[in-house]
């Protein structure tokens, strides 16, 4: 992965920081994302070799949040080898019945509309990258339906969704496209959702990382496949 570029959004912690720093210490240059700077400094100087590395900070639950990350990125770099979407919200845990539209809204913008205009604004820097990746991150309720989960199922199927579309779209232009389902990860997002679990129970970003090491490199081919973490855990992504 050495100098491979690569923006990751939601990577001032959790699943996006733990890769970010994965691919730090494989040779790659990160661009990390989130909304507050000062989160973002001390992110960023948890990667090997910080002054290597740099960030953007936008809200994506905002009309202009995408095209503030992609004009970042664009005053930064010209071309993208890898574009992670791991920005997310788990939104309320309330049966649909009573769902609230505000909240509806805001799910389906941050881990939806977000992702597909953020990868729409910088298709032509990725159209410049070598054998460029992009990773959407789904979930296993991106695949089965769970009650109280609503916006947040609906988002992960259309993240699944949305993967195929681009990848079938993009396939003659060798720009790739997947999705990785992280399985239960140590973040915040899942103590969350899991309150009553112990998180020391879960692996760690860093430990889910190699599938997402495999996606990015420059000589895999695969596109418009959805990919378990879990089954990659220990697994050298080189071989
Ligand atoms: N952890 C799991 O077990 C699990 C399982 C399945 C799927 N996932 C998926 O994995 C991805 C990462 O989740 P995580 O567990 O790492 O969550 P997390 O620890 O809560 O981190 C979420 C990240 O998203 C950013 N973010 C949230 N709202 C944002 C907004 N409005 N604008 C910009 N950035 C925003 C946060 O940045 P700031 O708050 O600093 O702005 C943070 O960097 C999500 O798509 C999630 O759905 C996670």
């Amino acid at each position: 992965m050495f100098n491979r570029i690569c923006l990751i959004t939601g990577s001032s912690r959790g699943i996006g920081l733990g890769v970010a720093r994965v691919f730090a210490e494989n040779g790659a240059r990160v661009i990390l994302h989130g909304r507050d700077e000062n989160v973002l400094r001390q992110s960023l100087a948890t990667l090997v070799d910080p002054v290597k590395h740099t960030y953007v900070a936008a809200d994506l639950n905002t009309a202009q949040g995408p095209r503030i990350i992609a004009e970042g990125f664009l005053r930064l770099q010209k071309k993208l080898d890898i574009l992670i979407h791991s920005a997310g919200v788990l939104g309320p845990k309330v049966p649909l019945a009573d769902y609230p539209e505000a909240a509806w809204n805001d799910v389906l913008r941050v881990n939806l509309t977000a992702p597909f205009l953020l990868t729409q604004a910088l298709l032509p820097a990725l159209r410049k990258g070598a054998n460029p990746s992009v990773i959407f991150i789904s979930s296993s309720v991106g695949r089965r339906g769970r009650a109280e989960w609503g916006g947040y199922v609906v988002t992960k199927f259309g993240v699944e969704g949305l993967t195929q579309a681009w990848a079938d779209e993009l396939k003659e232009e060798n720009v790739r496209v997947n999705a990785v389902n992280p399985g239960g990860t140590r973040t915040q997002m899942r103590a969350a959702g899991y309150p009553q679990e112990d998180p020391l129970t879960l692996p760690t970003p860093e430990e889910i990382a190699p599938v997402f090491v495999w996606l990015a490199r420059a000589d895999t081919q695969i596109t418009g496949e959805s990919l378990d973490a879990r089954d990659w855990i220990g697994r050298d992504p080189a071989l």
